[in-house]
């Protein structure tokens, strides 16, 4: 069960206390009947909740796109500076809330947040074979033979990796790599065992789910449930 006004925020009606003055207002009702008090607990996928006569659709679990900004730590609050929780609005904030993978705190692009470790379990075990591909800004142009190596699945240190795609783009220092590992720094750690390094890296999707162009760094928004089949496509 879940508080009305904190449920409706995450879902975009307003801030808690805007979301707080529709309650008082009358606008909102539970199975017909109008709430009056913003602290109603009711079950978001039970309940029939209306706003100004619609039918809100509400889910008990959160699954968020972010578009990852450079400088920030894929984790939760800790402490030791910005994390990708903290530039979410209230709105979107929720307790429970967790990155389903970590980037680098210089890497950038799509990153899944969720509530639902199952979600993120599946996600993230190669043997879902959920592939992830990055942008990768090179120091030096990756040449076929690369290519040919990750796609043996090379060695890099201790690291095993498995097999993976290199492509080119028509920047011979900016290349592809489609991954379904995600251990740390693998993709930097990959270039480095063929000998370049990494300068910039981007995650541009997960599986069949992009990265929305209409994301600015930083941003973030609820994943639809179309969108989230497309991670497991
Ligand atoms: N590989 C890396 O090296 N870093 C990331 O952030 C993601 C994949």
């Amino acid at each position: 069960m879940e508080r009305i006004d904190k449920i409706l925020a995450l879902h975009n009606y307003g801030s808690r206390k805007e979301v707080g003055g529709l309650i008082r207002s009358g606008a909102v009702t539970v199975n017909g009947a109008p709430v009056k008090k913003p602290d109603l607990k009711i079950d978001p996928e039970r309940d029939e909740v209306r706003v100004s006569g619609e039918r809100a659709v509400l889910r008990r679990r959160v699954v968020l796109m972010m578009h990852k900004p450079a400088g920030v730590l894929s984790a939760t609050r800790d402490g030791k500076g910005e994390t990708v929780l903290d530039l979410l609005p209230p709105e979107l904030y929720r307790r429970g809330l967790f990155p389903a993978g970590r980037l680098d705190k210089d890497t950038t692009g799509l990153l899944i947040l969720t509530d639902d470790g199952d979600l993120a379990h599946r996600m993230l075990a190669p043997k879902s074979h959920v592939y992830k591909l990055y942008e990768a800004r090179l120091d030096k142009p990756a040449s076929p033979e690369d290519a040919e190596a990750f796609a043996r699945g090379l060695q890099a240190g201790e690291l095993e990796c498995l097999p993976a795609e290199l492509t080119f783009t028509g920047d011979p220092l900016t290349v592809r790599v489609r991954v379904r590992e995600g251990k740390f720094h693998q993709v930097k750690r990959m270039f480095h065992a063929v000998g370049k390094e990494v300068t910039a890296l981007k995650r541009l999707s997960i599986g069949k789910l992009q990265l929305d162009p209409l994301l600015a760094p930083g941003e973030a928004r609820l994943l639809t449930a179309a969108e989230e089949a497309l991670i497991f496509e």
